[in-house]
């Protein structure tokens, strides 16, 4: 059966990687890193940002509050439990956006009101009316969800949903919370409040599902195919636990089969996917699997040799959607040392990334300087070194002058760094479990700044002898927590600066 092809019905995207998907363990993004994050989703046209949870922290609540000063096209949401302290903190952080929305939600599954609200039906009931309300006297645009709606009894989720709609409810939002639905039974689910709640003309109905069966996708599409209005999904799919339902999935799925999902249209701009992908991962540090669906790094690579033979004959013998969809060129001119910067800066608009003159000779020199070291420069370098000039905080106080390490099997390694620090040169060794650990403890040591590594993870930005190896730490200073990456072709070096990377956005936000 083809889904309703009678007239276009536009589907909202709501995207919450900057809530939900940063939620993840590992995931979390600091505030410069989240207003490059929101542009990728701006210039990705999608409907709404979540922004995030405004009263969660100080730094959740200015992270809203500049993502809502930044963005001019989608609306910008906060999450809120149905407190009237969270509605109020929501409305604070994104008041000054063009379109801002507050995002409500309190639990309807029998499981969360007895045991985590300790509420009645009742009382849920009169809680989430009374504070749509609330948030309806502040903000023209009100979402509810009701949380664990899959797991809610559903004559209970008709009533709620009628009684939130009759409060002011712009948006109705169905989470499938902890991701238990079942992409038929989802689809059910969804028509059964279109039949049942009388009111529902009147709200915009919206969709949220978890990956915890993998069905995350399925379930967002089934939701459509039902009449869901809205999907709310993530960036490369992250999100608690195995995630939310991704962004690029859902898009490439309407478009690709757009015969079974006639007349359903979106504004995403499919292009800017693979851009929109690497940013998240680069600054989240959540690696993409390599067979992610669209944008993992074998999601069209054909590596058989009767799949290369058929691709050689006609593309669309194995391939269902082109790279260049996703904005991901099949092939273009090779970058070398040779290259001038008007290929140089061509290549970078092409990879959909904006900057300044000054930004863009910076990035040149270091282009050049990587050319140097490697026989071909990819796509994937040049991204690698301007997503580093994306969250790299302004003013580096602390830079990287030179190393020796000694290192090996049958020794202690020993690492001497020097470092510049405030114009000032520092110099010191340490011995440490391997040359990384050396060098960060003499950086420790030397800057006297303590702090606790939590994580630490290395990868090659490209295949190849001569790739670049690209580090991401996830450091602690006292209650802070920072993320740092560093690239160079040799991986002690990739560590050092990822660290001293983190190093300079926690010395930035203190006074000299
Ligand atoms: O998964 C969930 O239920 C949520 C809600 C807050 C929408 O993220
Ligand atoms: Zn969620």
């Amino acid at each position: 059966m083809n889904a309703d092809s009678s007239a276009h019905r536009r589907i909202y995207f709501f995207d919450t990687t900057l809530r939900d998907g940063e939620q993840a363990p590992g995931c979390s993004m600091n505030l410069r890193e989240k207003l490059t994050v929101a542009e990728h989703l701006e210039s990705l046209g999608v409907d709404v940002i979540e922004a995030g949870f405004a009263i969660a922290s100080p730094g959740d609540f200015e992270a809203v509050r500049a993502v809502a000063r930044a963005v001019k096209g989608p609306a910008v949401a906060s999450l809120a439990r149905a407190l009237p302290k969270d509605i109020e903190a929501a409305w604070e952080a994104i008041r000054e956006a063009r379109h801002p929305r507050i995002h409500t939600f309190l639990a309807t599954s029998p499981l969360h009101m007895q045991h985590k609200l300790r509420m009645t039906p009742e009382q849920v009931y009169a809680q989430a009316v009374e504070m749509v309300q609330y948030a309806r006297n502040l903000c023209p645009d009100v979402q509810f969800s009701l949380e664990d709606a899959t797991r809610s009894e559903e004559p209970f989720v008709y009533r709620v949903v009628e009684g939130v709609i009759r409060a002011g409810a712009t948006v109705v939002n169905i989470p499938d919370t902890v991701g238990y639905a079942i992409p038929e039974l989802f689809g059910r689910f969804i028509r059964g409040i279109r039949e049942h709640v009388p009111n529902i003309g009147q709200t915009i109905l919206a969709v949220h599902c978890h990956n915890d069966l993998g069905l995350a996708t399925a379930n967002s599409l089934a939701a459509i195919v039902a009449g869901a209005d809205q999907v709310e999904c993530t960036v490369n799919g992250i999100g608690e636990r195995a995630g939310n339902a991704a962004l690029e999935e859902i898009v490439m799925a309407l478009r690709t089969r757009s015969d079974y999902f006639r007349g359903i249209v979106c504004g995403i701009e499919t292009t800017r996917l693979y851009a929109a992908s690497r940013c998240v991962a680069s600054v989240t540090g959540c690696r993409v699997q390599p067979n992610k669906a669209i944008v993992g790094e074998n999601a069209f690579a054909h590596e058989a040799g009767i799949h290369q033979h058929g691709m050689l004959m006609h593309a669309a013998t194995y391939e269902i959607m082109t790279p260049e969809s996703i904005g991901l060129p099949r092939s273009r001119m090779v970058l070398g040392k040779h290259s001038g910067r008007h290929a140089f800066d061509t290549r970078l608009s092409e990879l959909g990334f904006q900057f300044d003159e000054e930004t863009r000779a910076t990035l040149f020199a270091q282009f050049k300087e990587l050319a140097d070291r490697k026989k071909t420069v990819s796509d994937a370098d040049i991204e690698a070194l301007a997503r580093g000039m994306q969250s790299r905080p302004r003013v580096e106080r602390v830079k990287l002058d030179r190393f020796i390490v000694n290192s090996g099997n049958t020794i202690t390694a020993t690492s001497t760094v020097r470092l510049i620090r405030d114009g000032k040169v520092l110099e010191h060794v340490a011995i440490g479990d391997g040359p990384i650990d050396a060098s960060f403890k003499a950086i420790e040591q030397m800057l006297g700044v303590p702090f606790t590594l939590e994580s630490f993870s290395l990868g090659a930005v490209t295949g190849g002898e001569d790739a670049q190896g690209e580090a991401t730490v996830k450091v602690r200073f006292g209650e802070r927590l920072v993320n740092g990456r560093g690239l160079s072709t040799d991986v002690v070096e990739a560590g050092i600066r990822a660290l001293l990377d983190a190093v300079n956005v926690y010395l930035s936000s203190q006074t000299p």
